[in-house]
């Protein structure tokens, strides 16, 4: 048996936490053979909600389940966490501006990175889910150093990358693991760019399989850039319009195969993740912008040396902008 793992999930009392908790319990994150700790972070107001979820956890008996404890102190979640879910965050309040987003966030995430540098594990890694994710996610880095180094914090955009490659396999009518290569670049935010330049269905380039079905290559490009672009850059809108709610299920999925591929490796295959930029494609290094990567089982590496055409180029250009305009609205705050 694997050594006990502990897990911090902030937010544990909302939505995606109560997605989260129970699936991570069961095994499906780290996979049948290592035990949890679940460490629950809560501000007062959400405790009793995580303290519900708690007693529903001990009436599943999941055998991998060794213990769970809820705080409100960062300092006392974080103790000894080697994976950390950042959930809970400040939604955007009626008439609330941009700038007041990004600075109650950075009330949040700041202290979140600093205890993690202070009490974390050594081996801790962190994905931030909450939004504005990668700007949180940059802030929690930030504040985290020098106990721990900025690349192990990184943002969700695996709920966007499946959103892209389900859009593919229904237009394709093809099997969600027969798409391979799709990219989401830039910025967790309707700016990103979903990339099917390298995407292969049944090793067929996905821009060929969609000429063919669409007829022609003229077809299917109007149909990536008036369709599939737009319906996957604004899912999330989609759902709430739809569902009457926002995206929970999926981003708590999306959330347990990124930690998934994170810690065990992708075997080969590229996914998406945003990471800290080391200066890749020429994105301002330092800002947490979302790549297509790989993992050997210790931590995310970007795909490079991939081919981005102007059209590519020019969409993930913008989506970077809005990224070094976030980050210095925050650093304006004083928050890195
Ligand atoms: P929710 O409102 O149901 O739950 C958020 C929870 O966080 C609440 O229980 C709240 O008390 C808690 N919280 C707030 N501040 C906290 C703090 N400082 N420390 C600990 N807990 C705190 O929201 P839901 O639906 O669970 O979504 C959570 C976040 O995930 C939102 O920011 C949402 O925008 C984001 N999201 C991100 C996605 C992605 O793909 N990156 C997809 C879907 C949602």
């Amino acid at each position: 048996a694997s050594a006990l793992t502990t897990v911090t999930i902030t937010g544990a009392g909302g939505q995606i936490g109560y997605a989260l908790l129970f699936r991570i319990a069961a095994g499906d994150m780290l996979g049948g053979d290592r035990p949890v700790r679940l460490r629950l972070l809560e501000i007062p107001q959400g405790m009793r909600a995580a303290e519900g979820a708690a007693l529903e956890l001990q009436d599943c008996a999941f055998p991998l389940l060794h213990g769970v404890e809820l705080s409100d102190d960062p300092r006392i979640a974080f103790e000894g966490c080697s994976i950390a879910l950042l959930v809970g965050a400040r939604p955007r309040g009626p008439g609330m501006e941009r700038a007041d987003l990004l600075a109650a966030n950075a009330g949040i995430f700041g202290p979140q990175g600093a205890a993690i540098g202070e009490v974390a594990a050594d081996d801790v890694r962190a994905v931030v889910v909450g939004n504005p994710a990668n700007t949180n996610a940059l802030i929690a880095a930030s504040a985290a150093t020098p106990g721990v180094p900025a690349d192990r914090f990184t943002a969700l955009t695996r709920l966007d990358h499946n959103r892209a490659v389900g859009q593919l396999a229904e237009a394709l009518d093809a099997r969600p693991d027969a798409v391979r290569g799709v990219a989401i670049w830039g910025n967790h935010s309707a700016t990103q760019y979903p990339d099917v330049t390298h995407a292969t269905v049944d090793g067929v380039p996905v821009i060929d399989a969609l000429a063919e079905r669409l007829g022609g290559r003229a077809a299917a490009e109007a149909w990536l850039d008036d369709v599939f672009i737009p319906r996957v850059a604004r899912r999330g809108a989609e759902i709430i319009e739809v569902r009457g709610s926002s995206s929970v299920a999926s981003a708590a999925h999306g959330a347990i195969e990124h930690v998934r591929d994170e810690q065990l490796g992708t075997a080969g295959a590229t996914t998406s993740a945003a990471v800290v930029s080391r200066g890749e494609y020429g994105v301002p290094a330092g800002i947490v912008c979302s790549f297509p990567v790989t993992s050997d089982g210790d931590g995310y590496r970007v795909v490079e040396g991939l081919e981005l055409d102007a059209r590519s180029r020019a969409r993930f250009d913008a989506s970077v902008a809005e990224l070094v305009a976030e980050r210095d609205a925050v650093e304006a705050l004083g928050a890195l």
